[in-house]
């Protein structure tokens, strides 16, 4: 295990490991489909965080990879087009009421950095918050709109009454770290 980095969060020194991605207990459904994550892109200059609660890890071109999907109003969606790089953060319980919060207000409207009180963390030119217990890091492999005509299951399109379908990006999986 590499050690990545020593922070302190309140005065306590946090040590983050790297996570082998082939021993760890990552559970997808459990991790994204339970207890949400943020997702997050953008840098020092300027970055954007959402809840999500859709997605997964696996396999893809032979690369650890995720999958993420983003509505088109979005504004972590400007960022993440803008970037080649973004986070998923996972949180303890103690913190949900933080990814209710920055599932339920845009970075157009509000600070949710300052009303959450997350503290942003910075590595390798993408963004995450020291208060994360895992982070994942990912860079842009692929992007493509969700095409109505695709679905076979045609009633999954009642997921989109107005329209807004999303945008899927594959992200490979560079880093991923937890707290120790
Ligand atoms: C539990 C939960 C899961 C969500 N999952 C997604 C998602 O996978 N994709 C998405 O586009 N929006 C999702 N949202 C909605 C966004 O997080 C929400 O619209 C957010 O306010 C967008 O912020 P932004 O405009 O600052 O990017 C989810 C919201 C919640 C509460």
């Amino acid at each position: 295990m590499v050690l990545i980095q020593n922070f302190k969060i309140g005065g306590v020194i946090v040590n983050f490991q790297e996570i082998d991605l082939l021993k760890a207990d990552l559970n997808p459904f459990k991790m994204v489909g339970k207890d949400w994550c943020l997702i997050t892109a953008g840098n020092e200059q300027g970055f954007n965080t959402m809840t999500a609660s859709w997605g997964g890890f696996g396999v893809m071109w032979n690369k650890n990879v995720v999958t993420i999907v983003i509505r088109p109003q979005r504004k972590t969606l400007e960022f993440i087009d803008e970037s080649g790089y973004f986070t998923l953060s996972f949180f303890e319980e103690k913190h949900r009421e933080t990814l209710k919060f920055c599932g339920s207000h845009s970075g157009r409207d509000v600070d949710k950095v300052e009303v959450c009180g997350l503290t942003p963390f910075f590595l390798d030119g993408t963004t995450t918050f020291e208060q994360a217990s895992k982070v994942i890091v990912c860079k842009k492999l692929f992007a493509q709109k969700i095409d109505p005509k695709s679905f076979i299951e045609k009633s999954l399109l009642s997921n989109y009454p107005n329209e807004d379908y999303h945008i899927a990006f594959v992200g490979e999986i560079i880093k991923a770290v937890e707290v120790i």
